[in-house]
């Protein structure tokens, strides 16, 4: 990438990724700078994160459309104004349609909050203390038709204690979140890390596991 690497963040909520992305793209060398924020909800407290470090920030709010496509349709414009190098999931809660996603292959990244593929979907720390589960985490993968299915990029396990709540593994998540999204963005910035057409993921020339890197405490 000749300039640094631009990136785009979707969000619907809190933001806190945003956040963490945030903070490490700002730090002197960074290769990559969030360009701009785009959430489908006005009321995201990541759209006041954006507003304070002076960000372009756009909604689109989903109601207002007649349906997935019209709204991806609309999502993409918008989008492709800030001429995004990656595209960046931080709590987008959205089902993307399979054009949206086709669009950005292999420069859409997102983030799930359990080590795929176990606990696709919502409630993830509550269903990993349903499953008895004694590991759980947060996973990093590029995007692709299958929701929270595409090829894993680097995901951080965190142990489950005895006496967890869903509340207190969020939170332990969350630490770990804001740790495993920036250096995901970071390799890809520095055009370490790739999505092949295969659907192989790459780092510097090599293979991945399938699970990605795995990062234990
Ligand atoms: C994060 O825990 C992220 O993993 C999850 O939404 C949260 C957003 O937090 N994403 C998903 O569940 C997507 N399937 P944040 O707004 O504080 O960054």
């Amino acid at each position: 990438m000749p300039g640094p690497c631009n990136v785009v963040v979707l969000l619907s909520g809190h933001g806190s990724n945003l956040q963490a992305l945030l903070d490490s793209t700002m730090a002197p060398g960074s290769p990559a700078r969030v360009c701009a924020v785009v959430s489908n909800r006005a009321d995201a407290h990541g759209l006041v994160r954006a507003h304070a470090h002076g960000l372009p920030t756009c909604v689109l709010d989903h109601a207002h459309y007649a349906g997935r496509d019209a709204f991806d349709a609309a999502l993409m414009d918008s989008i492709d104004r800030f001429t995004p190098d990656l595209v960046v999931l931080a709590g987008f809660m959205r089902i993307l349609t399979p054009a949206f996603v086709r669009h950005y292959q292999g420069r859409l990244l997102n983030i799930h909050p359990s080590l795929l593929p176990r606990h696709k979907g919502l409630h993830t720390h509550q269903r990993a203390l349903q499953a008895g589960d004694t590991e759980h985490g947060c996973t990093v993968h590029f995007v692709t038709e299958e929701l929270d299915g595409g090829p894993l990029v680097v995901q951080a396990v965190v142990t489950v204690e005895s006496g967890d709540t869903p509340h207190t593994l969020a939170q332990r998540v969350h630490a770990q979140e804001h740790r495993v999204y920036p250096l995901a963005v970071r390799w890809f910035a520095e055009g370490r890390l790739m999505l092949a057409a295969s659907g192989r993921v790459y780092l510097d020339g090599q293979p991945m596991a399938a699970s990605g890197h795995v990062i234990r405490q």
